[in-house]
């Protein structure tokens, strides 16, 4: 089908109309790094503070949209570039309809993160990439899923960051080191986020 054949259908809500029963203008929270870098913990605490303040979050988490939406993907370098562009797309959505979406996603190459960022301006949508900057000694440490374990013991190939690429963010908006605790990692976050939506 010819993308001519398609047409924009406007709504009759603006977003402002939107944001004033959400809470605030929505947004996009976009969490990388390494499996157990802390991603999800910090991502679940950022929802919390913000549902908790009145203003509607919802998390995208990695994991949780590879049992849905995603259930089709596996970790190709094709399929990690697919799984990141649905993501961002559903983020831009949910950013559309009014909510911070908090993306919890390894997102390893670059090219992804840059297409996260670009649809957001096209759409005229705060973006902020926050990257976890844990190392993967760091995580293996920490290895929340056993997966190190599994990399380690060779019954789990292709793992980002022991055989597999993880491009690391050479300009996000914050980065979060691993010795900071949850509470002031969020309060971080709240912060970049209070800055893109001014
Ligand atoms: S991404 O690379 O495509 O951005 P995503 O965040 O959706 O990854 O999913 C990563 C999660 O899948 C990890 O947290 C881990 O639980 C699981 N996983 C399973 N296999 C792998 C693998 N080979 N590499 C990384 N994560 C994996």
């Amino acid at each position: 089908m010819p993308a001519s054949d398609i047409t924009w259908h406007e709504g009759a809500v603006s977003r402002a109309g939107r944001a004033a029963v959400t809470g605030g203008p929505g947004a996009t929270l976009w969490l990388t790094g390494l499996s157990g870098s802390g991603k999800s913990t910090v991502a679940t605490a950022v929802e919390e503070r913000l549902v908790a303040g009145g203003r509607a979050a919802y998390r995208l988490d990695g994991d949780n949209l590879r049992t849905g939406i995603n259930a089709d993907l596996g970790f190709s370098r094709d399929e990690r570039l697919e799984n990141c562009r649905r993501v961002a797309e559903v983020a831009r959505l949910f950013a559309d309809a009014g909510l911070v979406a908090v993306v919890a996603i390894i997102s390893p190459y670059a090219e992804s993160r840059d297409l996260a960022r670009r649809i957001h301006a096209e759409a005229g949508l705060p973006f902020v990439e926050v990257f976890m900057a844990t190392p993967a000694a760091e995580c293996a440490v920490r290895d929340p899923k056993g997966l190190y374990a599994k990399s380690a013991a060779g019954s789990l190939t292709g793992f980002t960051g022991i055989d597999d690429p993880y491009e690391v963010p050479e300009a996000p908006d914050l980065a979060i080191e691993p010795t900071t605790p949850v509470g002031d990692a969020v309060d971080l976050v709240l912060a970049a986020l209070a800055r893109a939506t001014d």
